[in-house]
């Protein structure tokens, strides 16, 4: 086998065998395949697709190239839920309490934020004192005893994925159905739950602009996952506008903690019940409509919050924070955007809103730079909202930067307005 030929055959179309997929990722990993060459591979890729066959190779090549978790002590059924990336997505912090507190567990690795979305490890380090780099037995046993736990994604598990999605970065490759979903499956299957719920977002936040290509990318998903032995579910939600009223690490756990506490029934609410749902039911715990219930009454008891306290306790946390909200790191600066005449709220752009919190500090360019967990905006309304001139469209928030001028502008360009 050679990697010339390798790149030949996809970039004519031709189907590659599973063992030149397994060999390609594996010399790739060992460094015996050059980025260039790699580089040109992912491009025929983006141009020419693989077969679903390919892509099922290729996702399980990147499961096998690190360490696939053995959740075997693990005494419940166990689950795991894959976001897409969006804006404001704060739904893992309500969703692994609630679905942990009806009985089945959620070990769960998660990401940093990269560019305009968020990740949830950002967020749980808002909290002071939450660790999110534990060892496996002490991860474990938080899960033992809560039935869940949040950490980084140990550096062991699926390396080809590290290198390729280094590589896709930077070289216009990461749009591509397969890639995306070998990438995203391949950890989900090293991270070994027994059943596995994909939230596949579209709309202008997310990779999938619109909602035929996130179907497409959602049922593939659902089917290598399946074939890989996996009870699988993939849905598709908006991301058109950001998910709930707050954008920014601590702010998102703010807003996570008062769907905890039952203070709000919103958008948010309502899809964290959804999902809560689904993977209660692939998990086996009843039929849709009792998973609902279940889960709505797993918030209405207090249960979830309590949970959420537990976990956040175990890995080093100040639990005071889910039962006071203000207790959370509060920006030193704010501003707030009015409208400047009497406007109907048309749509409410998520990428253009999360680039703006991110340059208030909540987000990274690079995946080394240092954010500000305060940072971030707050909706004070949502699409089809009528405000009046004087009132707030939304507050910035900053501990870096008390100057809004810029961001105020550009906060105002990510909403269509029109005037009433
Ligand atoms: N998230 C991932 O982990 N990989 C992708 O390719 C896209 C989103």
């Amino acid at each position: 086998m050679n990697i010339i030929d390798i790149i030949s055959k996809t970039k004519k179309s031709e189907i590659l065998s599973s063992s030149e997929i397994e060999w390609l990722v594996g010399k790739f990993t060992a460094g015996e395949i050059d980025d260039c060459q790699m580089s040109a591979w992912l491009m025929a890729v983006c141009l020419r697709g693989l077969t679903e066959s390919e892509t099922l190779a290729l996702t399980l090549a990147m499961r096998d190239s690190g360490d696939i978790l053995d959740l075997s002590c693990i005494e419940r059924v166990t689950a795991d839920k894959h976001s897409t990336g969006g804006v404001g997505d704060k739904t893992t912090l309500v969703i692994a309490p609630v679905v942990a507190s009806c009985g089945v567990a959620m070990p769960k690795m998660s990401g940093r934020g990269l560019g305009h979305t968020g990740g949830t490890i950002d967020k749980l380090e808002s909290i002071e004192g939450y660790r999110t780099e534990l060892q496996f037995e002490e991860f474990i046993n938080i899960v033992q005893k809560t039935g869940f736990s949040v950490i980084s994604q140990s550096g062991k598990l699926c390396p080809a994925d590290k290198k390729i999605y280094a590589l896709r970065n930077m070289t216009g490759t990461v749009d591509s159905t397969p890639l995306i979903c070998s990438s995203i499956m391949s950890k989900k299957l090293a991270t070994n739950a027994d059943c596995l719920l994909l939230d596949v977002k579209c709309g202008s936040g997310a990779f999938m602009k619109t909602r035929q290509s996130a179907e497409k990318l959602a049922r593939l998903m659902e089917r290598v996952g399946e074939s890989a032995g996996k009870k699988c579910r993939a849905v598709v939600t908006d991301m058109d506008t950001p998910l709930g009223n707050n954008i920014g690490n601590a702010l998102e756990v703010k807003e996570a903690i008062e769907v905890l506490q039952g203070k709000k029934r919103d958008r948010l609410y309502s899809l964290c019940m959804e999902l809560s749902a689904d993977i209660l039911e692939l998990a086996g715990a009843g039929s849709r409509n009792e998973c609902f219930e279940m889960a709505e009454r797993a918030i209405s008891s207090g249960k979830a919050l309590e949970t959420f306290a537990k976990t956040v306790e175990l890995q080093g946390g100040n639990s005071a924070v889910c039962y006071d909200t203000s207790l959370l790191p509060q920006a030193r600066y704010s501003y707030r955007v009015r409208a400047s005449h009497d406007v109907k709220i048309i749509s409410a752009d998520s990428e253009q809103l999360g680039m703006t919190s991110l340059i208030l500090g909540a987000g990274r360019l690079m995946k080394d730079d240092d954010i500000d967990y305060t940072a971030g905006i707050v909706m004070e309304c949502q699409r089809g909202d009528n405000v009046s001139q004087g009132e707030t469209l939304m507050t910035l928030y900053s501990s870096r930067c008390s100057d809004f001028s810029e961001t105020a502008v550009r906060a105002i360009r990510a909403l269509t307005l029109c005037p009433i």
